[in-house]
C-alpha cells in the first residue's frame, strides 16, 4: 500500500464513520474522483489537510456528501425505456380486473423517475376508463440522500425539468404550484417517499412487479452491486420487471434467477413460477 493509499484509507474510515456515509460500498475511483473535486474547491492538496478541515467543519461533510452521491435526474430520463414501460410493461402489469402495479423505485434522487412512472399509469388507467383505480398503484421511491428526498417530497418542480415529458402528459398531470410545477395530487399520494441506504439495508417490502433501479450500481464496487442484485431477485414477484440504466447489467447469482427480456433497455424479469 502506498502512503497516498494508507491516506486515503485513513480519510475514507474518518468520513464513514463521521457522516455514516458508507463509503466502502462504491469504487474507491468514484470515491477519489469526487473528493478530488472538493479538496480543489477548498484548495487543499492532501488528504490529510482534507481530512483535518473536514474535522472541522461540519458544512464540508454536506458539500462531500452532495458530491459523492450525483443526483443527476429527469423526468422521463431516456425516452425509449420510458416508451417501453408505457406501450408494454404497464398494460400487462394494470391490464385486467386485478392488475396492481406495486413498483420501487431504488435511487430515486430528487422524485422525477417515480413520479414519471406514476404519470404513465395514471395516464394508461384514465385512457382504459379505469381513472378511479389509481389505488392499485404504488410507487416506493427510496434514495439515501436527504436533500434529493426533501425534493421528492416536495413534488415541486421548474417548468424546464419538464421539458423531456410528452407534453400532453405535463399538461394534464401536472398543476402550478407557486413559480414551480407539481403532480397532480392524486397521482403524487401513490408515491412513497423514504429514505433508504442500497447498499446495507433491505428492500422496503417484498413482491414488487415493478423495480426501477437506473444510474445508481454503477457507482457500487462489484460485490455490492452483485448483493443489491440479489436484493432485488427476491424481491420481486413472480413475473414482476427489473429495469436498470442504460448502461448497467445484471450479473452474479441473481442473473441465474432473471430473464433478460429486453437487452437495449435493460430490463429483466422473473419467471412466472
Ligand atoms: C444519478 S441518480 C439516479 C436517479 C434516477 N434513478 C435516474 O436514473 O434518473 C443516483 C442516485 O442514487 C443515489 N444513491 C447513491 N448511493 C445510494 C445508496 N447507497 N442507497 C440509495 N441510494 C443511493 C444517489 O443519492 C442519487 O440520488
Amino acid at each position: 500500500m502506498t502512503d497516498d493509499d494508507a491516506a486515503f484509507a485513513l480519510l475514507s474510515r474518518q468520513i464513514t464513520t463521521a457522516s455514516g456515509f458508507a463509503l466502502a460500498a462504491y469504487k474507491d475511483k468514484c470515491i477519489r474522483r469526487r473528493i478530488a473535486v472538493r479538496m480543489r474547491a477548498c484548495g487543499v492538496h492532501t488528504y490529510q489537510d482534507y481530512g483535518a478541515l473536514l474535522a472541522g467543519s461540519p458544512h464540508e461533510y454536506e458539500r462531500l456528501r452532495d458530491a459523492l452521491t450525483i443526483n443527476v435526474t429527469r423526468f422521463y430520463r431516456n425516452a425509449e425505456t420510458w416508451s417501453l414501460i408505457r406501450r408494454v410493461l404497464l398494460p400487462e402489469l394494470l391490464g385486467g380486473p386485478r392488475g396492481e402495479l406495486r413498483a420501487w423505485s431504488a435511487g430515486c434522487a430528487s422524485g422525477e423517475e417515480p413520479y414519471t412512472l406514476v404519470v404513465l399509469a395514471a395516464d394508461y388507467l384514465d385512457r382504459e376508463g379505469r381513472g378511479d383505480e389509481l389505488a392499485r398503484v404504488t410507487v416506493d421511491a427510496t434514495d439515501i440522500d436527504r436533500v434529493s428526498l426533501e425534493r421528492a417530497r416536495a413534488g415541486c418542480y421548474r417548468s424546464e425539468g419538464l421539458a423531456e415529458l410528452p407534453a400532453d402528459l405535463a399538461e394534464r398531470y401536472f398543476e402550478a404550484a407557486g413559480p414551480c410545477r407539481r403532480v397532480v395530487e392524486r397521482a403524487r399520494r401513490r408515491v412513497l417517499v423514504r429514505h433508504l441506504d442500497l447498499s446495507t439495508e433491505p428492500p422496503p417490502r417484498l413482491e414488487y412487479n415493478l423495480i426501477l433501479c437506473r444510474n445508481v450500481v454503477i457507482y457500487f464496487d462489484r460485490a455490492v452491486q452483485e448483493r443489491v442484485f440479489q436484493i432485488f431477485a427476491g424481491a420481486l414477484a413472480p413475473g414482476g420487471f427489473l429495469v436498470l440504466g442504460k448502461v448497467e447489467t445484471l450479473f452474479g447469482p441473481a442473473r441465474d434467477r432473471l430473464t433478460l427480456v429486453d437487452p437495449r433497455e435493460r430490463i429483466y424479469r422473473r419467471p412466472s413460477s
